[in-house]
């Protein structure tokens, strides 16, 4: 399972070390959740962020995981894959014309993902499910780190990797995203999905990002 720390609940005074300790932990994918305070009730960061971050990224191979969670992203998919994203999440819910917004990103060489809020159904990917690399499944309403797993997401995640079989399309990443630590991660990769973001389970001020990151891949029963 690729671990996806989100940087949204690192902290920002010294942002650049606590990526630095996750990338040398052996983290390759950096989660940036950017908010816009209409989408979801807090406002976070932009482009700014991401551009800071793309050197370090390089240095260590990793890639950059823009999850936008903002009306009408197609208004910023060129600054953010400027800034040097190479995944782009566009939540279903916010976007009038996903079909087009999803090629938009694809066009600008970028690899698209979307997000489903936890009480959108599956049935909203029907469509859109060939065009793109990830499928990223909110386990908590977006908005803020440190909130509580929405047990309804493991089973979701479960039907999501049947609709995907039955399509061929097993090579598309279920990303998962919101209450993920050491006793949900297991269960939901089990339930098929593939990459796990963590926010306050890495960047908890109460234990160091190393052993954060050891201690969920030990509950992966991973060697940490
Ligand atoms: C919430 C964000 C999540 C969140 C994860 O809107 O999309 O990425 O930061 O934080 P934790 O892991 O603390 O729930
Ligand atoms: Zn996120």
């Amino acid at each position: 399972m690729i671990l996806a720390p989100s940087i949204l609940t690192a902290d920002f005074l010294r942002l650049g070390d606590q990526v630095e300790a996750a990338l040398a932990a052996g983290v390759r994918w950096l989660h940036l959740d950017v908010m816009d305070g209409r989408f979801v009730p807090n406002i976070s960061f932009g482009p700014l962020v991401a551009r800071a971050l793309r050197p370090l990224a390089t240095r260590y191979d990793a890639i950059l995981d823009a999850h936008l969670m903002i009306v009408d992203p197609e208004r910023y998919l060129e600054e953010f894959v400027a800034a040097g994203c190479e995944r782009i999440t566009v939540h279903v819910e916010a976007c009038t014309h996903l079909h087009r917004t999803v090629q938009s990103i694809h066009a600008l060489g970028a690899r698209p993902g979307v997000a489903l809020n936890p009480a959108t159904p599956l049935g909203a990917l029907e469509e859109i499910l060939p065009e793109v690399d990830l499928v990223l499944v909110m386990t908590v309403n977006p908005g803020f780190g440190g909130q509580s797993f929405i047990a309804g997401g493991l089973d979701k995640v479960a039907r999501l990797r049947q609709m995907l079989r039955a399509r061929r399309l097993d090579a598309v990443d279920i990303q998962v995203d919101g209450g993920v630590n050491s006793e949900t991660i297991g269960p939901l990769r089990d339930a098929g999905a593939t990459v796990a973001v963590a926010g306050s389970a890495i960047f908890a001020p109460d234990r160091g990002v190393a052993g954060a990151i050891g201690a969920l891949r030990a509950a992966l029963g991973e060697r940490r």
